[in-house]
């Protein structure tokens, strides 16, 4: 059932969301640019790290719902022609080992197909310990 057929705005409909941050894995389990699959609250996440940094998407490739297990996060080539061709020094991504398309890790963006987009969480370190916010209602 949808917010509008609820009778709540917008406004109210954000309201009831409980956000909560849950224990995915330790900081340790990471390895640099492998995915992890974890089920966190019956959602299976990928958890990856990329230099200082730890992301969260929902494990499910939204391009034939497969899972990222086996893929890799690496800095995508970038540039609008052959001469300018680098790679972003910012923009990590976790590219699906089934067809390969590339997805942000901040964003959860596919790069090649706006179309696509995969859910990221909010995440967070404490204690070595990797925190997802999980919005709940
Ligand atoms: S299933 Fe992921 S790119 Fe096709």
């Amino acid at each position: 059932m949808e917010d509008a057929d609820r009778g709540l705005s917008p406004q109210q409909a954000r309201e009831i969301y409980f956000v909560t941050w849950v224990a995915a894995c330790q900081v340790a389990e990471l390895e640099d640019g492998v995915p992890l699959i974890r089920t966190v609250r019956s959602r299976e996440m990928v958890l990856t790290r990329w230099r200082d940094e730890v992301f969260a998407c929902r494990n499910v490739c939204p391009h034939h719902n497969a899972s990222f297990a086996h893929g890799d996060v690496h800095l995508p080539i970038v540039g609008r022609s052959p001469r300018e061709v680098t790679r972003s020094n910012t923009q990590p991504v976790l590219t699906c080992p089934w067809h390969l398309y590339e997805f942000d890790l901040r964003t959860g963006r596919c790069l090649g197909d706006p179309f696509f987009r995969v859910r990221a969480y909010e995440v967070l370190i404490d204690d070595a310990t990797v925190y997802v916010e999980l919005k709940e209602r």
